[in-house]
Parts: structure tokens; sequence; C-alpha cells
């Protein structure tokens, strides 16, 4: 069952019944300033960072599910019957209700009582604010008197503090109101220098700051007592929960329609020009109000909405694709880059599955993100790894995750995470393959952002390298330390105490339990350090790499080889864990999907044999299962991974992320059909139909499906924020599709199912622009390329001479 349809024309997905099995969500903004909104218009704002600088309130795990957000109310002023036309919080039974969610926008509305209205929210690039755009028009045969309301409920900030410190927070809220802009600025007499504003187009006919004031005592956001009196009390918040609503009334004749535009912002002032007059506590607001100005004028407002779109259409322009296969078609040429955005964006912290409190950025999270997101904007992702680089230890270890406002890493949760490094050298090499730009290598970064310490980022990969090597098992296999990808394989862990984290709590040395994972990761990265060393003239490093990379292949095939598949680890008394000697957990994707795509026992039989087993084994027809058979108890020297009941999470559900690095070994395979295969079990549009079961978002993926283990199987969790939009993107453009950057040009090299008889796709690579005609002629995966007319030389296509910036490549697949 589906609660709406895509409308590929406008890049929306357009959900046409309110009550979604879950808040199905979007993202505002792609800068500083982001949000979350729901469907119903749920959600919050912040900037730049979901703990640090939160602008409103919103209450995760409430009842009812999603209430808090930006929320318009309409009243009738003669019947005194009031709704929003978002369905929430009033939740009134309202007609042809809509919510089309695109690229950096939501327009949510609906009919109700003869009066339609929508409200299209966005925030214009470059800014840091967002704009309510609400359009109320009347289909009555009569004229209708009318109130509009806007509400929000400001966030003191910190959102942790602000949940949490009630004893100091009910005493510290302050605001002022200056024609009709209501400003938020608690804190700001003292340390801060930032407040926010919530304006409004039109003349007002009251407002309130204070929450108890606009709600009414005792009562919620479904019946505010302003909206059922329909008049406000202009009450100034002191203390307590500062609040922002603006009252307008509203007379429409038939058929008149009317646009108010409503501005919520983020400003911060020079430390020295906090207060107008000097020596006052009133904010200067000399700075904002033209600001405010330019966006409370519908042409403004409507001007940025169009420069909105055009820049996705740019960015989606960048790489298209034309196959037989709708939901490929969509998700590449729309939503999955879109949430590549959103994961590049917010790494994993906010979403309606993360509270914006705990996680920050993560070091692996976010190096894997720029996969997906490279190829949009090189120069972000060139400042993130110089960012992410900047936290790194001078071990060559990673602080697990850092704070996207202080860019420091976080001490609470620390290193030890044994994987972490390598993803530097993995999201380094991609920013290469792109664009070619070698003189990032020569950055100076510091480590543990401690001036003086700098040194090349090529140094920073360099003991990215060295900090695994440093720290080798009893097989010659690296050690996990605290986890590696799979954050819950604990095996150094042996906590028997609630409450203690799996991450950071560490009972055992730590010498011992070894990551065949690692080691195929280990192999990537190698080979990957090899090529560049080469390329910068380093021939016998370039050899040394090359070494490591053998003798890890070497160990791999003989301590991390199960006989049909490979192990995941040894555990902390040297006895493996991910094979056919356990009782549960005999076999995991991970290595599987990870030594395969290395190129790990390729030519000896291993790598297909270890898909095979995946395929048996794994996969079923949600997706493929991270683990087999689920663990059914807790083992105290597994740690978090045993701790969820099967089916979930990394307990054998099927953990999207690992999935893309299978379609990838299977292509390596020359496996076309069973790659797609695998594609499409888990992509969401694919998955529309089973909505009901699925729950989450059909235009996202989600991290989790539950497993067969699980009691609603299929079900899925986590949408949005999860690696498997970067992997996923990845697969189906560089693997299946076969469009690879690569260090020297671009290489196109489909592995695609034996039923396509082709496919087109374009590609801006390094400021050219390829035009792709791939068709099948024969039924293997062997590949003859013509640029321009003339054969290519295996199968990457150089770069065209300068000036030149479109070529065509036909490929013909045998
Ligand atoms: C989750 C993992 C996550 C870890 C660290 C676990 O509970 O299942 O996916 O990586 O916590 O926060
Ligand atoms: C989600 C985490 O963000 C990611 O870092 C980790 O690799 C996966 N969970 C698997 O545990």
């Amino acid at each position: 069952m589906r609660y709406g349809h895509f409308d590929d024309v406008q890049r929306e997905y357009v959900i046409t019944r309110p009550d979604t099995p879950l808040p199905w969500i979007n993202y505002l903004g792609c800068e500083s300033y982001l949000g979350i909104i729901s469907n119903t218009a749920g959600g919050y704002s912040f900037y730049r960072d979901a703990r640090l600088r939160r602008i409103t309130r919103y209450r995760y795990n409430n009842v009812p599910v999603d209430l808090g957000g930006r929320y318009v109310y309409l009243r009738d002023d003669e019947s005194r019957e009031f709704w929003s036309p978002s369905w929430q919080p009033t939740q009134n039974e309202v007609e042809d209700y809509s919510c089309r969610h695109g690229l950096g926008y939501s327009i949510i509305g609906s009919r109700y009582a003869g009066i339609e209205a929508h409200t299209r929210y966005f925030v214009p690039l470059g800014e840091n604010l967002e704009i309510w755009q609400l359009t109320v028009s009347n289909r009555r045969r009569s004229r209708a008197n009318l109130s509009v309301f806007s509400a929000i409920e400001f966030c003191l900030w910190d959102a942790q503090d602000d949940a949490t410190n009630y004893q100091r927070n009910f005493s510290i809220g302050e605001v002022e109101v200056e024609g009709g802009v209501i400003y938020h600025k608690s804190e700001y007499r003292e340390r801060r220098n930032h407040f926010a504003y919530f304006a409004c187009s039109a003349e007002i006919a009251g407002f309130e700051t204070q929450r108890e004031n606009f709600m009414g005592p005792y009562r919620g956001w479904e019946r505010p007592q302003a909206v059922e009196r329909g008049c406000c009390s202009n009450s100034i918040a002191h203390g307590w929960a500062p609040f922002g609503s603006h009252r307008v009334k509203l007379t429409l004749e038939p058929e008149e329609s009317r646009q108010i535009v409503f501005v919520l912002g983020y400003h911060e002032n020079p430390r020295d020009r906090k207060f107008d007059p000097a020596g006052s506590l009133t904010i200067d607001k000399s700075t904002v109000k033209p600001v405010i100005a330019r966006y409370l004028q519908t042409s403004n407002a409507n001007a940025a909405f169009d420069a909105l779109r055009s820049y996705w259409s740019n960015l989606l322009a960048l790489c298209r694709v034309e196959t037989p296969d709708v939901h490929t078609n969509r998700m590449v040429n729309i939503w999955n880059p879109y949430q590549c955005m959103a994961t590049f964006n917010l790494s994993r912290s906010a979403s309606l599955f993360e509270s914006g409190i705990g996680r920050g950025l993560g070091f692996r999270d976010s190096n894997q993100d720029l996969l997906g997101f490279v190829h949009m904007i090189p120069q972000r992702a060139r400042q993130r790894i110089l960012d992410l680089a900047a936290t790194q230890l001078s071990s060559g270890g990673a602080y697990h995750q850092f704070q996207p406002l202080t860019k420091r890493g976080n001490n609470e949760i620390g290193g030890g995470f044994n994987d972490d490094p390598h993803w530097l050298i993995i999201g380094v090499a991609a920013y290469l393959k792109e664009t070619g730009d070698w003189s990032i290598l020569d950055e100076p970064v510091p480590f543990d952002n401690q001036p003086g310490s700098e040194e090349p980022l090529y140094e920073h990969l360099q003991r990215s390298f060295a900090y695994t090597l440093e720290r080798l098992g009893p097989h010659g296999l690296p050690l996990i330390g605290r986890a590696d990808w799979n954050d819950c394989l604990n095996l150094n862990c042996f906590s028997d105490e609630p409450g203690q984290s799996f991450q950071t709590t560490t009972n055992q040395e730590g010498n011992v339990a070894e990551s065949v994972f690692i080691a195929g990761l280990l192999v990537v990265a190698g080979r990957e350090m090899a090529e560049i060393a080469c390329r910068r003239g380093l021939q016998n490093e370039a050899d040394f790499y090359a070494g490591q990379v053998l003798r890890m292949e070497q160990r791999i095939c003989e301590h991390g080889w199960d006989g049909e598949w490979f192990r995941r680890a040894y555990d902390h008394f040297g006895n493996p864990v991910g094979s056919k000697e356990c009782a549960e957990g005999q076999i995991f994707i991970e290595p599987q999907g990870m030594c395969v795509l290395a190129g790990v026992g390729l030519g000896d039989g291993k790598a297909s044999q270890a898909l095979e087993s995946v395929h048996e084994r794994l996969a079923c027809e949600h997706g493929i299962r991270l683990q087999q058979p689920a663990y059914s108890q807790y083992y105290l020297h597994l740690g978090e991974i045993s701790s969820y009941p099967p089916g979930y999470k990394e307990n054998s559900a099927i953990f999207c992320h690992t999935n893309p690095w299978v379609m990838i070994a299977e292509s390596r395979l020359g496996h076309g059909d069973r790659a797609l295969d695998y594609y499409l079990r888990i992509n969401p549009s694919a998955r529309e139909e089973l909505s009901d079961l699925h729950r989450c978002e059909p235009y996202v993926y989600a991290q989790m499906i539950a497993g067969p283990d699980a009691v609603d199987c299929g079900t899925a969790k986590n949408s949005w924020l999860t690696g498997t939009a970067a992997w996923n993107y990845f697969a189906i453009t560089q693997w299946i599709l076969g469009i690879r950057t690569s260090y020297d040009g671009l290489q196109i090299a489909p592995v695609i199912p034996s039923s396509w008889r082709g496919f087109k796709a374009t590609r801006r690579f390094r400021g050219v622009t390829y035009h792709i005609d791939v068709r099948r002629e024969g039924r293997g995966n062997c590949v003859e390329l013509r640029a321009d007319g003339c054969a290519v030389r295996g199968a990457v296509v150089l770069p065209p001479p300068a000036g030149q910036s479109e070529v065509r490549v036909e490929v013909t697949i045998r």
C-alpha cells in the first residue's frame, strides 16, 4: 500500500494522506541553516550544529508522535472553527491534503471548510533563515473572515541543556518584539552573540511570545487557547518558554487568494556591536533588518525559491542516467544524490532517529559519505577532508566523532575504533579520482587540531596506514580495538553493567581480537596508497604498500578463510567469529563484501564461493542480512551485537549500508543480474508498494530493514542518515552502471543485467561532459569504447584536449 506517489518531473514525492506510518520527513537547508520537516509540518531547525545551536524545540519520542514544528492555524472568525492546513496539530478532517517533499523544500496544505491553504517551506541559498510562504484561497461563495496564526517554540540553544536543565532554563528566556518581528535572545545578555527572529509580512493583529499564553494552561498544540479565542495577549516572555506566534486578520472575497510570508532566522552580531544603544540590553538590529525586509517580499522569496530549484537542477545534471529501470533512474537521478547531500551535511546527527544531541560527525561516516557527494561539490568535500584530517591523532588513530561547530574531536567517545583511519585514505582517494586535484595532498593539516603540529595531508594518510600495521594480532590480522565498521562487534568490551557504553567500555587489553574486515579494508586502502605514492613519484613507497597488500591478502586467505566464506574476526580468546565452528553468527556479510570488493580471492575461487554463501545464507527478499544465525542471547565477549533481539540492527537485520559492498563484489565477478537484483531489493522506490510494511519514507534509504528473525520482518528503521546513501550511489553508478572515476580519467565498465539492451548516461567529470551510450551486443561484460568515434584502449577515457568540453562515448558490451 502507498501513501502517495513520485512526481519525477517536479522531483517531488507527493504524500496524499497525512497519517503516514511514521512521520515522513524532508530536510530544509543544505549549507549552514538546517532543519527537519515532517509531512505534517513537525520538526525543528538549527544553525550548523543540532546540539549547540538549536533554534526551535522538538520533543523526541513524544505522544502523540511528531508534535512541535512550523505550524500555521486558520480560524474562521465567524464560525470560530479553527484547523491546521498541515493536518497536525489539530487533526481536523481536511480534504485534498498533500505534502510535496522536494529538493530542499516542502509544500504542505489542504482544503477545509472551503478554504484552501498551502505553505511552502525552504531555506534560501546563502542565508541563515527559512521562509514559509503561506497561500490562502477562499473557495466559498461568500466572503471569509479569517485569522491566521503562526506558531513555533524557541529552543534555548543547547538542545541537551534545554531538555534537562530546567532549574536554570525556566528563568533565562528573553525576547524582544519590534515592528511585528519576534526576537528570541535568551543568554544574549551574557556570552552569546546570536539570536533568532520570527517575522511576518502582513500587518499583525497581535502576537504571543510566552508559550503558556498561546496554548493556555494544561493545553497543547492541538487546541491552543489563543487560536480558540481568536485573539492574542501580546505576551512578552520573561523566563519559562519563549514562543513565537503572530496573528493576522484576513478577509477574502470568493476566489480571492492572499500570500503571507513568514521568515524564521538566525543571526550573529559582532561581539562589540551586540547592543543598540551601546550599554543597553537591546539587540542591535541594524544588520538583520535588511535581511528580514528582503525576504518578507514575495518577489524576493520567489526568486530565492527559483534559485534553489536551479541549484538542484545543476547538481543533478552532473550525473544522469536513463536505464530500462524506473527505480534506478529515479534514485540515481533524484533522490539518492539528494540523500547524499543530507548525509554529507549532517553525518548521523539529526533525523527522527538521531536526536541531534548525542552524535556529531563520525570520522568513518563522513569519509564514506564523500563517495556519494564528491562529484556534486568537490570544494566542500575538500574542506571536509581537511577538517576530518585535522582531528586525526598523531598516532594515526582518529577521534570517532567531532562536533561540526567547534570542529574538535569528541573526548567522551575518543578513538580506538581501528578501522577509522583507513576511511580517510578511501575518502581522499575518491576526491583525487573525481577531481585530479593533487594539491590537496600537500595541504598542511594539524593533528588533533594542535597548532604547530601541521604536516601535509599525505603524511596523515601514511600515518593512517601505519596505524594498522603497528597494531596486528596473533594471526597478523589487524587488531579490532573498540570496534571496526560494525560498532556493535565489541570484542574487548566484556560489559555486564547495564548502561555502560559498549563502544567506550574496554575491559581487555585489546591485543588479541582481530578483524578480517579491517584486513579487507587495508587491502583496499593499501592499493590506493600504492597508486597515490606511484603518481607522486615515490616508487619505493608504492612497492612497500603493494607488498603490504599482498601480505595481508595472504593472511586473509590463510587465517581469514573458513572454507566457504571469509571469517569475520578472532575474539579475545583467539576463537573465530563468523565461522561454521560458531553456534550462532556463523557468517557475516562485511568480510564477504569488503574482501571481494578489495579483490581478495578472485583468482582461486574464494571470492565466488564467498558470494555464493552470501546468496544462500544471508540474502532474503528484503535484502541481505548482516549475519546468520542471529544471536539468540547476550554474549559477553561479543558485545552490543548480541544485545539486540534477533532480526534488528547489527544482530541480523538487513543492515543496508553493507549491501552495496556485495553489489560491487558481484559486479567485480561479472554478475550483473545478481548485482541489480540486490540493488532493487533495498531500493526505496522499488519498495514503495510495501509502504505499510516498510513504514519509512519511500524516497530515501533507511539504515536497516528488520530481518526474517524479527516479527516485523521488512519494516525499516533509521531512515535518512546512513552510509547506505553514499554506498548505494557508488555501487549503482560506479560499478553496476560502471561509470567509474579513476586517477587517469573516466573508466566505463558496466556490469548490467543480461536483459538490459543498454542505457544512456551523462556524466560531468573534471569540467568535461561525457555523453555515454551503452549497448549490449553480447551476453558477457567485455566492453569496447569509442570516444568521439575513436577507439579507446582499455576502458579509461582520457581527458580530451584542453578547451573541449563534451565527449561522446559509445560503449559496446559483448
Ligand atoms: C548502533 C550502531 C551505532 C552504535 C554507536 C549502536 O547502538 O546500533 O549502529 O553505530 O550504536 O552509536
Ligand atoms: C552506524 C554508524 O554510524 C556507523 O559508523 C557504523 O559503521 C554502522 N552503524 C554499523 O555499526
